[in-house]
């Protein structure tokens, strides 16, 4: 019986941690069309970024894709606080967010230049 309560809660907890989105399935081919926001700061090409003299941005081409669904929703939520992040990542919907993720997680140093720029 106490085994089955344990279950119980630890099955809630992972329905609550994993959230909305946990049904969403990101399609990296849908990513790549909407990412022409984000490249000009978070270029791809050789990891290196647009404004280096302005900005240290990450480099999101090879990340987990997990880690880069839970940052954007962080933005566009506000528990990660950065302006022009939440700028970008309020208007994105769980699907756009998903996509991205897949499409970014995707990368490698051979990846193409993204044909959207
Ligand atoms: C104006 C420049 C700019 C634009 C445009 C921009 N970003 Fe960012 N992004 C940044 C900076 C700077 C950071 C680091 C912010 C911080 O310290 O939290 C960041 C952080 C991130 C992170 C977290 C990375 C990590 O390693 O934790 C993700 C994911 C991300 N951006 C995705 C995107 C996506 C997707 C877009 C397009 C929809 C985008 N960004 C557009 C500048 C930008």
């Amino acid at each position: 019986m106490k085994r089955q309560v344990t279950i119980a809660v630890l099955a809630a907890l992972a329905a609550a941690t994993t959230g909305a989105h946990a049904d969403v399935v990101g399609d990296a081919k849908a990513g790549q069309g909407k990412v022409a926001a984000c490249i000009g700061c978070h270029g791809i090409a050789d990891y290196r970024t647009a404004y280096p003299e302005v900005y240290r941005v990450p480099k999101l081409g090879g990340q987990n894709a997990r880690y880069l669904e839970t940052a954007l929703q962080a933005y566009k939520k506000g528990g990660r606080k950065f302006q022009t992040m939440h700028a970008n990542a309020v208007s994105l919907s769980d699907q756009d967010i998903a996509d991205i993720a897949a499409y970014y997680s995707a990368q490698t140093p051979a990846t193409p230049n993204n044909p959207n720029k």
